[in-house]
């Protein structure tokens, strides 16, 4: 079923912010492609180290590769179960599995790729003879940093327009398989998954938030 009448709602943006919360169940009605635009669009918006825009945004609404994407997460995780000596490690581990899973019921799937990109920094030093393990300590991880500006962008976007969203990387755990399946070039690597959809009910629970005077300090 798909929603062909597309409204742009408008909301306060602090609003967004402060009502934002993940969404894991969603009704079946499948977006307007209008509004998964809008999304993608908020995600090439976002800021990004030296401006080099080393993203890909793929909205997969296809049930036949959302179900390819499934099996091999499932896959993966039941390889990394064998991996596990410890009942205690094995429950955790089935525990990621579930937060894992329910992408494929989403009705859009928004696959994040970080496309490869030498870190400027990192490149020059290599260059000049700075050996791999010193180079860990300059790696200001920026390339990563711009993918999540990106995908925060895109769930709020989401939620000014009323869609629920799952920011997901427990699934990129096969996150090679995932690049097999969405034919990506070599050394780029999806992300995140961002599912998408109308929230099913409303009786999701915004989880507790630290206070602020927890987790900021001024200097003045
Ligand atoms: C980098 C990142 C990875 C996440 N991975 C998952 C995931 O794999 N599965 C899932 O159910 N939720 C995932 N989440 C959602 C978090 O669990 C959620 O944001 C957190 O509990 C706070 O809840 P809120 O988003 O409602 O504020 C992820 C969030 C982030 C930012």
């Amino acid at each position: 079923m798909s929603c062909n009448v597309f409204e742009m709602p408008s909301r306060d943006f602090f609003d967004v912010i402060n009502t934002r919360k993940t969404i894991r169940k969603y009704k079946k009605t499948i977006p307007p492609i209008e509004a998964i635009k809008i999304i993608a669009d908020a995600g090439r918006q976002a800021p990004c180290a030296t401006n080099s825009q080393n993203w890909e945004f793929i909205a997969i609404l296809d049930p036949k590769i959302k179900e390819r994407m499934g099996k091999v997460v499932e896959e993966k995780y039941d390889e990394l179960q064998l991996k596990v000596t410890n009942d205690i490690d094995r429950a955790k581990l089935n525990g990621y599995k579930y937060y894992s899973m329910f992408f494929t019921q989403a009705p859009v799937i928004f696959v994040v790729v970080e496309k490869l990109r030498p870190s400027s920094i990192l490149t020059i030093l290599e260059k000049n003879g700075v050996t791999k393990e010193e180079l860990g300590e300059y790696d200001t991880r920026s390339s990563i940093l711009s993918m999540g500006a990106a995908i925060e962008n895109m769930s709020l976007t989401a939620h000014a327009l009323g869609l629920g969203t799952c920011w997901m990387g427990a699934p990129l755990v096969a996150h090679k398989e995932l690049a097999h399946i969405l034919g990506l070039s070599h050394g780029d690597r999806a992300v995140t998954l961002l599912t998408v959809g109308y929230p099913d009910g409303d009786s999701f629970v915004r989880p507790h938030k630290k206070n602020l005077d927890e987790v900021f300090r001024i200097f003045v």
